[in-house]
């Protein structure tokens, strides 16, 4: 069975919320949209697969933008993922969802739809938009009755790194299928994410048990530990242990950057992961789609 290679794929800027921490507007809230055309969507996503034939992989598409939805040719793309029966999942917004879209969303094959959660309503709309977490989780409820895995992300930061619990509590009450945090990458010249180490631990050890609680109940929620400090304090408290066999002492967890995964901007540039601001700049690989 072949391996997958999953690709980020900002096809647009274009977004109906400038969130405070957002790596796209933190600089410039009123930055001209940078969008894909047709042709370049088209010549991106054959870029894709020509890839995945060379390193043969298998290619998984990570839709998003911005508001992937607000591309005026979002449901052209989905129709060409369709026709090559290529798994994909959307990271969006939740204003332009309903029963029928989502329902639309998937016939075309969409396994996930990952909404942010970014606090409790005060701190949520605070960084999004006035009426973002009262939507947001309204939302869940739309996606999960259309078939499709709901996915809740927090990015986490020194704003709200106080009410994880609570949101934890709030998402698994409103159903969510699937919930991670991550934590906030500095943009905007900040040179911090407003956090210690040490607050950020505590977090890991708080949310350890409280997701070990709620499995213990049969809650339906899955717990994802995507940020790769979760190797670490899995190892600090004896849950994971370094494989006898893994070569050379190395081992592998946490985000899949550099080993499985690409991220592909509206404007054609290649990043190992948008959160990192390290465009990749070999000749010939930066513009895919140019
Ligand atoms: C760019 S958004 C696109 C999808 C959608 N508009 C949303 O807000 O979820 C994708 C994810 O990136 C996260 N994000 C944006 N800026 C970030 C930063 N500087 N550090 C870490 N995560 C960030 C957002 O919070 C969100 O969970």
């Amino acid at each position: 069975m072949k391996q997958y290679f999953a690709f980020q794929w900002h096809i647009t800027d274009d977004c109906d919320q400038r969130c405070k921490h957002c790596y796209i507007f933190a600089e410039d809230n009123c930055k001209p949209i940078d969008s894909m055309s047709w042709q370049q969507i088209e010549d991106c996503f054959y870029n894709c697969l020509d890839f995945c034939d060379v390193y043969n992989r298998l290619p998984y598409f990570y839709i998003t933008g911005g508001d992937p939805i607000l591309h005026p040719d979002f449901w052209q793309l989905l129709t060409l993922i369709k026709d090559h029966d290529i798994p994909f999942t959307i990271l969006g917004n939740p204003f332009h969802l309903n029963d029928e879209v989502c329902k639309r969303l998937k016939d075309y094959g969409c396994q996930k739809y990952q909404l942010s959660l970014d606090g409790m309503r005060e701190t949520h709309d605070w960084f999004r938009k006035a009426g973002s977490f009262d939507i947001t989780l309204d939302k869940i409820g739309c996606i999960n009755r259309a078939g499709i895995r709901s996915v809740i992300m927090t990015t986490v930061s020194g704003k709200n790194i106080q009410e994880v619990p609570d949101i934890i509590d709030t998402v698994v009450e409103a159903g969510a299928n699937v919930f991670a945090f991550a934590r906030y990458c500095p943009t905007d010249g900040e040179e911090d994410s407003g956090m210690t180490a040490e607050a950020y631990r505590h977090l890991l050890d708080l949310s350890y048990k409280k997701f070990k609680q709620y499995e213990a109940t049969g809650c339906q929620t899955y717990f994802s530990k995507k940020d790769h400090l979760w190797t670490f304090y899995e190892y600090e408290q004896g849950i994971f242990k370094i494989p006898e066999d893994a070569e050379e002492g190395v081992i592998y967890g946490g985000c899949n950057c550099g080993n499985c995964h690409l991220t592909i901007l509206p404007t054609g540039d290649v990043y190992a992961c948008r959160r990192v601001q390290n465009s990749i700049n070999i000749s010939g690989a930066r513009h895919l789609s140019c």
